[in-house]
């Protein structure tokens, strides 16, 4: 089973991908890592930003491991990410692992933007989580603090609009709902509830494809 989520920054959607693979058992794959890890590597290289061929070098030459989680977490590096993954090459260096990723035995969760739409667009399963701006800086805003940084609320929310404008403009698989994603909204909602909430549609996307695939029975 193959379940591709997508949706807005700091809308849950990693937390609500995490719980599901926990629950399913399937192996997850957090596809902003790899941008982020992009953006991180051509800051540290010094790289021109509009150098398309060097942003797909670092991006084809990437491993993971060189990388703390934490320096991929700060603001910089996810508008560093934001910036690299408008480079059509850059989606292309990085789209045969995530296929990969997801065409393994038994299937896979992925989380990003263009998942549902680009990377596995025949998902057995697809979400889109979004909430509103406001809700969104809020919780990106605590964690980072959290984390040391020092900004403003206000700077948050313009940050995220500059982002998720940048994410939905760009030409190359724009940031977008998939046609037949199942809508969570996570504004009001508590993780827990968002959670159920995809375990519900999954589970009766499961229950449709076993039904499926049983032969009729004869009247
Ligand atoms: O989900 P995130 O904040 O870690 O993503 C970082 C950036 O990478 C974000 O601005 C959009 C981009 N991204 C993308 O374009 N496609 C994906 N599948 C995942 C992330």
């Amino acid at each position: 089973m193959i379940i591709a989520i997508d949706g807005t920054l700091a809308s849950g959607k990693g937390t609500i991908a995490r719980a599901l693979a926990a629950r399913y058992g399937l192996p997850h794959m957090d596809t902003g890592r790899l941008y982020r890890a992009t953006g991180v590597a051509a800051l540290k290289a010094g790289a021109d930003f509009e150098d398309a061929a060097a942003l797909a070098g670092i991006a084809r030459a990437l491993d993971l491991n060189d990388f703390e989680e934490a320096e991929l977490r700060t603001s910089d590096a996810g508008q560093a990410a934001s910036k690299v993954a408008a480079v059509p090459e850059v989606r292309a260096a990085l789209l045969e692992l995530q296929r990969a990723f997801a065409g393994q035995d038994g299937g896979a969760i992925l989380d990003g933007r263009d998942i549902g739409t680009v990377i596995c667009p025949d998902a057995d399963v697809k979400l889109w989580v979004d909430a509103s701006v406001e809700v969104r800086a809020r919780r990106r805003h605590a964690e980072l603090m959290a984390k040391g940084e020092t900004i403003t609320l206000d700077e948050m929310i313009d940050q995220l609009k500059t982002r998720d404008a940048r994410d939905r403009n760009r030409e190359d698989a724009p940031m977008q709902a998939a046609s037949d994603a199942h809508l969570i909204d996570t504004t009001d909602l508590t993780i827990d509830a968002a959670v159920e909430y995809a375990r519900a549609a999954i589970d009766a996307a499961l229950a449709e494809k076993h039904a499926a695939s049983r032969p009729e029975t004869q009247a």
